[in-house]
């Protein structure tokens, strides 16, 4: 039986089902038959006291009461992007949220903001993997002791363009690590692992088809690199250290595009990685704010850059917004 949820019409998309439509699953369930999450980590259960710690959270609160009806988790590096798409989505689902009264979740962890207006829960996450991550699982625990049904969670980033225009918003296929490999690569008790990169095809495809010939800016679908470095990590000729010269820069981003990669950021591979593991549907979308074939520096205004972040929320904003309504009818 398929349990997709239906965002566009059928037939709108290419690919037919999500990544963990029931009729897909290989081996042990991804979730449980009501779509609450199943935790892949036994030492953690309903019943055990957890305290989810960067978040100031623990099943102290009474989780299910406070984000049991959650259904869109939205994530980015800062915590004014995520006010600011909180408050977009309180306009958009008609909700009555302002600036006066949206309220800090997490304020006293010190640490990440939370903001959950109906549906949407958005957090942000800081820069790069080890900081993304340390939220993120905290946030699918959360998931998962609030019983939150079938969730989907959304990256909305920046980065830099591979032959992609300032203002043009990239959805993530996959992420490819600094060995240009589709794997998050850790390493555990000693260990290196790997964990596939793959994002789900079919929201990736949603999330493009909802694009309006109004919208002033391109939607493309395409890999993306995750670099663990901003300037030598990205080939970028203006940091305090480099030992290459432009043309292998230069060599280095053409090989990039061959590959299929139209965007460098520095959460991908672990977003794909972990979202993937706890078998929710997940996606990232980008917006460039430089085209690397023609610059390492961004140039553009800080007001520019929040007239590009728009670009993201509104295609995010018109998922949401479509989900709402089918649900609705
Ligand atoms: N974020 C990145 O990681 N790289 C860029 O070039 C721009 C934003």
């Amino acid at each position: 039986m398929c349990d997709c949820d239906n965002i566009l019409p059928q037939g709108t998309v290419k690919e037919k089902h999500y990544f963990n439509c029931q009729t897909l699953w290989k081996g042990e369930p991804l979730r449980n038959p009501d779509g609450t999450t199943r935790l892949p980590n036994k030492h953690i259960d309903r019943e055990s006291h957890d305290i989810l710690y960067h978040l100031n959270l623990s099943t102290n609160d009474d989780l299910e009461a406070m984000f049991g009806d959650v259904k869109f988790v939205c994530t980015g590096g800062t915590e004014h992007r995520l006010r600011a798409f909180a408050l977009y989505m309180a306009q958009l689902l008609d909700l009555p949220y302002n600036e006066d009264n949206l309220v800090n979740i997490t304020k006293l962890s010190k640490r990440y903001a939370m903001f959950k207006v109906g549906p949407v829960l958005a957090f942000n996450h800081g820069i790069g993997i080890p900081s993304m991550t340390t939220a993120l699982q905290e946030v699918i625990k959360l998931l998962f002791h609030a019983k939150v049904k079938n969730p989907i969670i959304i990256r909305l980033g920046s980065c830099g363009g591979v032959g992609v225009e300032p203002g043009d918003v990239i959805i993530s296929s996959w992420g490819l690590n600094g060995l240009l490999e589709k794997n998050y690569v850790s390493y555990v008790l000693g260990e290196e692992r790997r964990y596939p990169t793959y994002l789900d095809t079919r929201l990736a495809q949603e999330l493009q088809a909802l694009t309006s010939p109004d919208d002033g800016f391109q939607i493309l679908i395409g890999g993306t690199l995750a670099a663990d470095d901003y300037y030598r990590g990205q080939g970028r000729l203006d940091g305090p250290f480099c030992d290459y010269t432009e043309a292998d820069k230069m060599e280095f981003l053409h090989k990039l595009y061959a590959a299929g990669v139209r965007n460098i950021e520095m959460e991908a591979t672990a977003f794909a990685a972990f979202t993937h593991q706890a078998g929710i549907r997940s996606a990232i979308v980008c917006v460039a704010l430089l085209n690397r074939f023609n610059g390492d520096q961004i140039k553009t205004s800080k007001k520019g850059i929040e007239e590009f972040e728009a670009n993201i929320m509104k295609v995010v904003g018109r998922f949401i917004q479509n989900y709402e309504k089918n649900k609705r009818k």
